[in-house]
């Protein structure tokens, strides 16, 4: 019997993260601890994605552009079948980005904004302006089933790769919608009860409850972790 297609994209999440597991600094003023290497690999991933997906936060705090970088990773997207420059997705639950982040000043491609019904019409209107589509999906949170088939359908995402931040990434891990993570495990400590993780929110109550992974990949460069774990629980 044909499988059914799935009706999503796969869904890659890639952080860099403290040897305590923080991926920025209690105040968010630090964020990027990776090495040249980690950038590479960040930009190589990215050469495999038809979107990359951040958090609002992540928009509005750093200069992220989200796009796939220099030439030779747009060389690479075309070879592959891929455009030549991959869809930027930001997630917003009420919808107030900041209009002068970075991300909106560099428009090499199309800018999609997820939202809920939390944004109102004046704020729906903002974002509008901003980007070249606005979804509402979701009361409250985001309806991540709803939001992703409309990518796959509508913009024809294929591959999703998340780069957080901690509330996002969380929201993707509780509705069992990861299907790869790639980690580099940084030689830093920061600390901090306020340092968002790869994964915040409420997290759950039981082992049971955890989204699972099997390691299928671990590699050492420098002082350097790269992990990449694949959703299920085969213990393999
Ligand atoms: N080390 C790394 O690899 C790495 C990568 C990325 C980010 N970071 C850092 O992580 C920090 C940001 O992480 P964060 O957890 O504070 O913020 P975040 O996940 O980037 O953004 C959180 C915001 O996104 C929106 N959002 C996320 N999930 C949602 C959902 N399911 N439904 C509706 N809205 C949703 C909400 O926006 P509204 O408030 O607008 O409703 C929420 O406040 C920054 O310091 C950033 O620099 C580090």
């Amino acid at each position: 019997m044909k499988r059914q297609q799935p009706r999503r994209p796969f869904v890659l999440v890639n952080m860099a993260m403290t040897a305590d597991g923080k991926i920025a600094t209690a105040n968010r003023a630090v964020a990027s601890f990776g090495s040249t290497r980690d950038h590479e690999h960040l930009l190589q991933l990215r050469a495999t994605a038809d979107a990359v997906l951040c958090g609002a936060r992540t928009a509005d705090l750093n200069p992220v552009q989200l796009g796939p970088g220099a030439a030779r990773f747009r060389r690479l997207r075309l070879r592959r079948g891929l455009a030549e420059f991959n869809l930027r997705v930001i997630v917003t639950g009420n919808g107030t980005l900041a209009p002068d982040a970075e991300v909106f000043a560099h428009r090499f491609s199309p800018l999609l904004i997820l939202t809920t019904h939390r944004a109102r019409a004046p704020r729906l209107k903002r974002l509008r302006a901003l980007a070249d589509a606005v979804k509402v999906c979701g009361r409250e949170q985001l309806d991540w089933p709803r939001a992703l088939h409309w990518l796959h359908e509508k913009w024809g995402v294929r591959r999703l790769l998340c780069e957080g931040g901690g509330e996002l990434n969380s929201a993707l891990f509780a509705a069992g919608l990861v299907d790869e993570l790639h980690l580099t495990l940084c030689p830093f400590v920061c600390g901090g009860k306020q340092a968002p993780t790869i994964a915040d929110g409420a997290g759950v109550l039981h082992l049971a409850a955890a989204a699972q992974f099997n390691l299928v990949s671990r590699r050492r460069v420098g002082d350097e972790l790269y992990l990449v774990y694949r959703a299920g629980s085969d213990g393999s």
